[in-house]
């Protein structure tokens, strides 16, 4: 489903059904609709609760909509008879094939949609995901994008499914420029090529424009500059005026937000509605990682989900009173992402089921009426040792963590000569000692550059030294 977010690039209810006819009806102008928020249901996790189970936690935090990362017979199954709202996805791979053949096209929606169209509320179908992020497939698949989102539009009206817009999700990156928001525009390579005709697409066929927009990620990556309250949306953080269009900024997810609009706006789309695709806030992650925690999580996702239920609805500065349906990243902490810890930990529940921290989505119950949240430990840089070493408590599996040490020590030639017979690390018989001696070698050496200590769930980092005598483990302080 999703690429782990890199600090350069960046995962509910009935009332809601009438709201949204209007909101189709009267797009773009769209005073008088709530745009309760909406939630991400990924499933990169082991012994995840079963659909029905998912859909059961889903309506307990009172979420009207929810947006999953293909269109899971199982999961739009366990839709059926819910008032909720489900929003679909056409995997990356499949857009080429999806662009070049209208048949192919057809077919994905007969079988995937169609036996559904009158029992789930299928209301957006986003075709791949945050897919001009992926350098790899830039020759393979962005020049593809829009041939497959009209394809599928057109299959989607052959088999009467008209209401279901089409769009794709975008991360931040799609913008070159993004500070001040009225200076947000397009990266070069996708402006004109990508962006434009895509606009085009969105405006003809009243859809959206679906942004993941994380305000943590881009705080993280420059706590200094930015503070925490106003990346939390606190009341009474430093507000920040943008010097060209003189527009005022409480928050920083409205700031991202309208950088957006002024990019869309720079290529002649005012009009095209956004739709928040993905934000949130991690619930926890490595030592290295700032502010992710249990703490800013809830009140990010709380102060979140009373703004959107604001009424009149609140917009950004550049586009007050705007509705901005919503979906939070995400439901379940899911313990197979690769990538960093946080990439483990957005979600509102543990994969268990029991809940993270309270929340409501529908943005009505007051602080107060939550249990009381554990205060934050990691607002501030670590700035001790960290290793990275064989992950504690896990029946390690000697043929994955041999197939790891064997990646990790041909990472970084020279290193494991340590823990080869005679070496100053060696213990006879010792697989999960050797590995976390290969594992710390390779993190040490790529840290910097964006290497995680993970390994498939095999390594965790440790605060503790693990050296032990003349084997010495080594660490360069964060
Ligand atoms: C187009 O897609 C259909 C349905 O998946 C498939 O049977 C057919 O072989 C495809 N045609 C081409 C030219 O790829
Ligand atoms: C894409 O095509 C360009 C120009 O033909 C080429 O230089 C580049 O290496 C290709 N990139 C990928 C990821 O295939
Ligand atoms: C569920 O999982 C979380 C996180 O691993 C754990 O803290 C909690 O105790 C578990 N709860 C139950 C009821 O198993
Ligand atoms: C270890 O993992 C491999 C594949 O990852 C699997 O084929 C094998 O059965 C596992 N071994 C044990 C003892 O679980």
């Amino acid at each position: 489903m999703r690429r782990p977010r890199t600090q350069m690039a960046r995962l509910l209810f009935l009332p809601l059904m009438l709201p949204l006819v209007l909101l189709f009806a009267a797009h773009p102008v769209q005073a008088a609709v709530s745009s309760t928020l909406g939630i991400n249901y990924g499933q990169l996790g082991k012994d995840l609760p079963s659909p029905s189970r998912a859909v059961q936690l889903i309506r307990s935090v009172r979420a009207a909509r929810v947006k999953l990362y293909d269109a899971n017979p199982a999961i739009l199954s366990a839709l059926v008879g819910t008032p909720l709202q489900a929003s679909v996805m056409l995997p990356n791979q499949l857009i080429p094939d999806a662009a070049a053949n209208q048949s192919f096209a057809d077919h994905w929606v007969a079988s995937n949609l169609l036996p559904f169209r009158s029992s789930v509320h299928i209301r957006f179908l986003l075709v791949g995901n945050e897919i001009l992020s992926d350098y790899s497939v830039r020759n393979s698949t962005w020049p593809h994008l829009v041939t497959a989102m009209e394809r599928l539009r057109r299959s989607l009206k052959t088999h009467s499914l008209r209401r279901v817009k089409v769009g794709t999700t975008l991360a931040m990156d799609a913008l070159g420029t993004s500070f001040p928001p009225s200076a947000g525009a397009f990266r070069p390579d996708v402006a004109q090529s990508v962006m434009a005709p895509m606009l085009r697409f969105l405006r003809r066929s009243r859809s959206f424009y679906f942004v993941d927009v994380y305000p943590y990620l881009a705080w993280a990556a420059n706590p200094d500059a930015i503070a925490l309250d106003y990346a939390l949306m606190e009341q009474g953080a430093k507000t920040y005026t943008d010097p060209a269009s003189g527009l005022l900024y409480t928050n920083l997810l409205e700031q991202q937000l309208d950088a957006v609009y002024a990019a869309m706006t720079r290529l002649g789309f005012r009009d095209v509605p956004l739709v928040i695709a993905e934000t949130g806030w991690p619930n926890g992650g490595d030592y290295d990682q700032i502010g992710a925690n249990v703490y800013n999580a809830a009140i990010y996702n709380r102060n979140l989900a009373r703004r959107l239920a604001a009424k009149p609805p609140i917009g950004t500065p550049a586009r007050p009173f705007t509705v901005i349906p919503t979906f939070v990243f995400a439901l379940f902490n899911e313990d197979q992402k690769p990538g960093p810890g946080t990439e483990r930990h957005w979600g509102l529940f543990h994969p268990n089921g029991t809940a993270v921290y309270g929340v409501d989505l529908a943005g009505r119950t007051p602080d107060a009426a939550f249990a009381p949240l554990p205060a934050p430990t990691n607002n501030e840089p670590y700035r001790g040792k960290i290793w990275c070493v064989a992950a504690a408590g896990k029946e390690a599996n000697v043929t994955d963590l041999g197939a790891a040490v064997a990646y990790a020590c041909g990472q970084v030639p020279g290193a494991c000569g340590a823990i080869k017979p005679g070496g100053k690390c060696y213990r006879a018989d010792s697989a999960v000692w050797h590995a976390s001696y290969a594992f710390n070698a390779y993190w040490q050496q790529f840290r910097r550059t964006g290497g995680t200590c993970f390994f498939n769930g095999l390594a965790a980092q440790t605060i503790q030294d693990p050296s032990v005598g003349s084997c010495k483990f080594p660490s360069l302080a964060s």
